[in-house]
């Protein structure tokens, strides 16, 4: 449905049908949240929901920018593609730019944005933007980057050209996450592994709540995270918290908040290397059990939840969650919990009414399917 949305509003734009369609997820994490750019590790799987890009190579060297979710259009040429240049169009813009920054020849296009990744919800829908872009125009130039590098290109336009300080969590999930699997990424070494999850083959589901909470202040606090991390492992004189061995000795070291956040990191790592044990034994138990660790380390230490995600999270576990946590950045947005297939209506309904006793919106649930990664659809 949105591939022809984007081929028809490409169509109303141009006059011609686009060259291709690509695609580009949103993801979950399952675990290892701000470990990303400490060094660590992280799970994340891609969900269907995507940042669909049609697009055509135009000879003229300008580019043109189509959100139809937004109804609006934006024209630039060469010159004005400039970092920091705020709008939803600089996602599309800012891929172009790192392509050009690393020296392959673009050299314009049309490109129609449509996209089914919930805003500001912790899934990713800027990656899934930038991924999708990325694919299009690799496909249009003939270019030949490998997926790691893909994934880098897009976090540079994450980085420096829109100036969000993230990690490269969310582009490597877009991109090389397969259906069935999740994705191992040591963030260090970049050894990506495929890990199958298949919880349905367990009867079990990944039901995820969008608690439909966004905090206006999440890229400050973000900065702020990292800031701590960095004093941290300037304080311990170590390259990055991955490098932290001796938990107690560093804490002893730390003044207590940047101790907290170093709790938070070295035992994130460690839960995602667990995770992997556990998915390798079908464990599903103790797999839910470093979730809602996680989401405990996330709310004491890292000090990144709110309200409706804890209480997103105590519900679900109430109505017999094998585990629950928040994925993403933080301060709102989605909780997933690990729940048997004949639960989840009830889950989903417990979180509801939860949601109502408290006064908050009601959320929004729906069944996270590990998916496939950017590709050409068209
Ligand atoms: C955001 C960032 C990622 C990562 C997560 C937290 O999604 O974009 O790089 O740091 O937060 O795990």
């Amino acid at each position: 449905m949105l591939t022809q949305a984007a081929i028809d509003a490409f169509t109303a734009l141009t006059g011609t049908a686009p060259e291709g369609v690509w695609v580009g997820p949103g993801r979950i994490n399952l675990i290892g949240e701000h470990t990303d750019y400490n060094d660590g590790y992280v799970l994340p799987f891609a969900l269907p929901q995507a940042a669909y890009v049609a697009a055509s190579a135009r000879a003229d060297g300008r580019w043109r920018f189509r959100s139809v979710d937004l109804d609006d259009t934006v024209e630039l040429g060469q010159a004005e593609l400039v970092p920091g240049s705020p709008g939803w169009h600089s996602y599309l813009a800012g891929v172009v730019w790192a392509l050009q920054q690393a020296g392959h020849e673009v050299g314009g296009a049309d490109l129609v944005l449509t996209s089914d990744v919930p805003l500001g919800a912790g899934l990713s829908s800027s990656a899934a933007i930038e991924c999708a872009t990325l694919a299009a125009l690799v496909d249009l130039y003939g270019l030949t980057i490998d997926p790691v590098d893909r994934a880098k290109l897009a976090r540079v336009a994450e980085n420096a050209y829109v100036g969000a300080p993230t990690g490269l969590l969310d582009q490597a999930a877009s991109t090389l996450c397969t259906a069935d699997h999740a994705l191992f990424l040591d963030c260090r070494t970049l050894e990506t592994r495929q890990v199958p999850l298949a919880v349905t083959d367990a009867g079990l589901e990944i039901l995820v709540i969008d608690t439909r909470t966004r905090h206006s202040h999440v890229d400050g606090e973000y900065a702020a995270r990292r800031a701590s991390c960095e004093k941290a492992a300037a304080i311990l004189g170590v390259p990055a918290l991955r490098d932290v061995t001796d938990l107690d000795a560093a804490l002893a070291q730390l003044p207590a908040l940047e101790a907290r956040r170093v709790r938070h990191i070295v035992t994130e790592d460690q839960r995602v290397l667990d995770a992997m044990d556990a998915l390798a034994a079908d464990d599903y138990a103790e797999l839910g059990r470093l979730m809602t660790a996680s989401h405990a380390s996330m709310r004491d230490d890292y000090e990144i939840t709110e309200r409706s995600v804890d209480l997103a999270v105590e519900t679900a576990l109430g109505a017999g969650a094998l585990g629950a946590r928040m994925t993403g950045g933080g301060f709102g947005g989605c909780v997933l919990a690990l729940v048997h297939a004949d639960r989840v209506e009830a889950t989903a309904e417990a979180v509801r009414a939860a949601f109502a006793e408290a006064g908050l919106g009601e959320p929004v649930t729906f069944l996270g399917r590990p998916s496939a990664g950017a590709r050409r659809l068209v």
